[in-house]
């Protein structure tokens, strides 16, 4: 593990920086220089008929601002003052004997980078305090995130279209702390990918790897996913977003053994996630075709990163990438005619239909890629990430190729669009299912910085998934 990873992370998450920071972007986008920042945690919630909690996930705007994990708790900012004030759960003596004792204010108070921290049975007295104080008549907070039983009425003015927009431009731009959170998922979800290539081998099935996988990161560090994680063998890894993780490696219909397993996992480290695709030939060794395809592919990658620095227009690395895939295809003969025409018709979408990648953070489609899911150029519609690079942003780079039937089969059954397609070519192709390579970027400068580790190239992945 990086040392200096080590370091940074031995201090606070940067909470007051970030409160600071979202102050600075509400005035920029002219609300005023005062007023209160208000957030709530995630609440604890309840399984429908079932005395037992639902699986807690923070907040990621309170997080932003608070560094703090912890269920049912506030926060204030009061942006004249400078003031950061948390609230945390007092001692409910009847639940102690369940849960524990909670964490205390002064533990609090070491942990999270706030000025204060009291009981979150003061929060309608500090907001009136708050309220009666010079600079304190406005309050900022997220609609549907204010709990019944907080009241605004002291204040003369709320204000609910600002601050969530704040928080998440400002979540855009990762600082140093942020970034070694992200190299942190990453290293230990390289570990549990490595894990993964080298039980390949010997595993049936694929929920047999989704368990390693996950066994790996929690060993390391990572207690949670950072999404549902896919696992998706043979033709199944056309599936985009394949949840089963749960078919054998031996087809039911043929008894032949699938070819690959492409492997879409990552952990979430303090919050913060790693996304990491990877494709592993089950039997040890890259088929001719399935290796073809990986190499166009892993050349859609290597192109569009040489692109990547700040300021770069997205959509011109995706249609880059979109070309490097038509000539690729061109080459095996899967495609006919022009790089030009192809690229113009939108023949690629058929095997490269989403986007080249999105911004990444706390979440793992983080916020500030302004999506356009009504563009009418189907080359650009799955783009979550549109505009220039933003400096000091994570991004993923995770082009692909598939060969999924019901999203090919219309064009080869357009009088149209058939003509682009050799359908004999493609019959070679369909067991290869899907190749998809993704890493995590910094955008930096002059280019970018990769936080992806695990090994990408086809010979490496072989030798591990072969136990050499
Ligand atoms: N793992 C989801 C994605 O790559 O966007
Ligand atoms: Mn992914
Ligand atoms: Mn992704």
């Amino acid at each position: 593990m990086d040392a200096s990873v080590d370091e940074i992370l031995a201090g606070k998450y940067p909470a007051k920086d970030h409160a600071k920071r979202v102050a600075a972007r509400i005035q920029e986008l002219g609300h005023g220089q005062s007023g209160i920042v208000y957030l709530e945690a995630q609440k604890t919630r309840m399984i429908e008929d079932n005395d037992e909690a639902m699986p807690f996930r923070q907040r990621r705007n309170f997080f932003y601002l608070s560094g703090c994990p912890l269920p049912d708790s506030y926060l204030t900012y009061d942006i004249e003052r400078d003031e950061l004030t948390l609230y945390i759960p007092p001692i409910d003596s009847d639940s102690v004997i369940w849960s524990g004792l909670p964490l205390s204010a002064d533990e609090a108070l070491k942990l999270y980078d706030v000025d204060a921290v009291r009981s979150t049975a003061d929060v309608n007295a500090s907001l009136a305090h708050y309220c009666s104080a010079k600079g304190g008549k406005k309050v900022f907070a997220i609609p549907d995130q204010v709990a019944e039983n907080i009241t605004f009425l002291p204040f003369q003015e709320t204000d609910f279209n600002v601050l969530r927009q704040a928080v998440e431009e400002c979540r855009v731009v990762k600082d140093s702390y942020e970034i070694a959170l992200l190299r942190r998922a990453n290293e230990i979800s390289a570990k549990a990918h490595t894990a993964v290539f080298k039980a390949a081998g010997s595993a049936q099935n694929e929920r047999e790897l989704e368990a390693v996988f996950i066994a790996t990161c929690m060993t390391h560090g990572c207690r949670e996913q950072s999404y549902h994680p896919i696992f998706a063998a043979g033709t199944s890894a056309a599936t985009l977003h394949y949840q089963k993780n749960d078919e054998d490696f031996v087809d039911r219909a043929t008894g032949a053994k699938k070819l690959n397993l492409l492997v879409d996992a990552g952990g979430e480290y303090r919050n913060y996630c790693a996304d990491i695709t990877r494709v592993v030939p089950l039997s040890g060794k890259f088929s001719p075709e399935s290796r073809q395809i990986y190499d166009i592919v892993l050349e859609m990658q290597t192109s569009s990163l040489a692109m990547i620095k700040s300021g770069v227009a997205w959509e011109d690395v995706h249609s880059n990438a979109h070309r490097v895939a038509i000539r690729g295809l061109l080459g095996l003969g899967i495609l006919r005619g022009t790089e030009q025409e192809l690229f113009d018709k939108g023949i690629s979408v058929a095997f490269f239909p989403h986007g080249l990648g999105h911004y990444l953070g706390m979440d793992t489609h983080d916020t500030g890629g302004n999506p356009n899911y009504e563009d009418k150029d189907p080359k650009f519609r799955y783009l979550r990430l549109r505009g220039n690079l933003a400096l000091g942003g994570v991004v993923t780079v995770e082009p692909g190729i598939y060969f999924c039937q019901f999203i090919i089969k219309p064009y080869l059954n357009s009088s149209d669009l058939s003509k682009y397609i050799d359908a004999g070519v493609l019959e070679r192709y369909w067991n290869v299912g899907g190749v998809r390579i993704e890493d995590n970027v910094v955008v930096t400068d002059g280019g970018y910085d990769n936080l992806t580790t695990t090994p990408k190239l086809p010979e490496e992945i072989e030798k591990l998934v072969q136990g050499k």
